[in-house]
């Protein structure tokens, strides 16, 4: 019974994205500046790369309601269904040396998952290095993009692919345990009000951090609290090595550190991680 109400609700035609929404409440902001929306787009962020290396100005935001060509991290592809999640990417030109920049990704995750919480009360973690997570299952991944010239920081794209309203149970094989906050919670939220939410917090945060970098150290502690992985018996798989130890924390340049079981301690600054499962298992889960 609660299958066929879900279906009938999955086929109806979701709600285009409005970009005036966030227009308007966004007036005054860092990322209400200049906002771009598009039915359908390429990539949002190989569209905002452009812009960017064209002078966008910092805080230029590009939404899309369906990516023809979606991108994940490592090369991967961003599935997503038209008009039911949130695809956007926000253009930052911070003063930071590209060592630093973790801290950028850290505070858009961390905004995303308040965000999820304040719009529809669920509590989801964060995985590192970059995804959004929910009862075990992805509800998010970040892409973030960096140009560097001579050692300086040009700009940073940050891309977030969101499941907001999309029921992923109704796909085929997905290429990890997926989830949305539909999912979750069985109520459709607006994708306007998370985004508008989200940009808000990122702005605090990216703002306080230009005035004092001291902050980061509170965004490093929420960030590990928030953390799906510490403490837990994982599998980092690099592409050339897959190494199994307990995931001890993440330092301040993003660095995942691994205790091996005879006790070596290894630091990976790039990777994916499974809780107890390769990802070659939690593939087939
Ligand atoms: C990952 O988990 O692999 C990262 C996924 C990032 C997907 C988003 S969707 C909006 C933006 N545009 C892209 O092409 N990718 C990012």
């Amino acid at each position: 019974m609660e299958k066929k109400i879900l279906k009938k609700e999955v086929v109806k035609n979701p709600e285009p994205f409005n970009p005036d929404i966030l227009t308007r409440a966004l007036k005054s902001y860092l990322f209400g500046n200049n906002v771009i929306f598009r039915d359908t787009i390429g990539s949002t962020n190989v569209f905002l790369k452009r812009l960017a290396q064209e002078g966008a100005s910092e805080g230029t935001v590009v939404i899309a309601d369906e990516q023809s060509a979606g991108l994940g991290r490592l090369g991967r592809e961003w599935f997503s269904k038209k008009g039911e999640n949130l695809l956007f990417s926000v253009l930052l030109r911070p003063q930071l040396p590209p060592g630093k920049l973790f801290v950028l990704t850290m505070i858009f995750a961390l905004a995303g998952i308040d965000a999820v919480q304040d719009i529809s009360g669920l509590n989801a973690m964060i995985k590192w290095p970059n995804d959004l997570y929910i009862g075990g299952k992805k509800l998010g991944g970040i892409l973030a993009e960096v140009s560097v010239e001579r050692g300086v920081v040009q700009y940073l794209v940050l891309g977030m692919g969101l499941n907001v309203n999309w029921n992923p149970s109704m796909e085929g094989t997905l290429l990890y345990p997926t989830s949305s906050i539909f999912a979750e919670s069985r109520k459709k939220v607006s994708r306007e009000d998370i985004l508008v939410n989200l940009l808000k917090r990122l702005e605090v945060s990216y703002l306080e951090l230009g005035q004092d970098m001291a902050c980061i150290e509170g965004f490093y502690r929420k960030w590990n609290e928030k953390s799906f992985i510490l403490g837990k018996t994982v599998v980092v798989e690099t592409g050339r090595e897959r190494i199994r130890g307990e995931a001890a924390g993440i330092d301040r340049d993003g660095a995942l550190t691994l205790i091996t079981a005879d006790g070596v301690e290894r630091k990976f600054l790039c990777g994916d991680v499974s809780v107890n499962m390769t990802l070659s298992e939690q593939r087939n889960f």
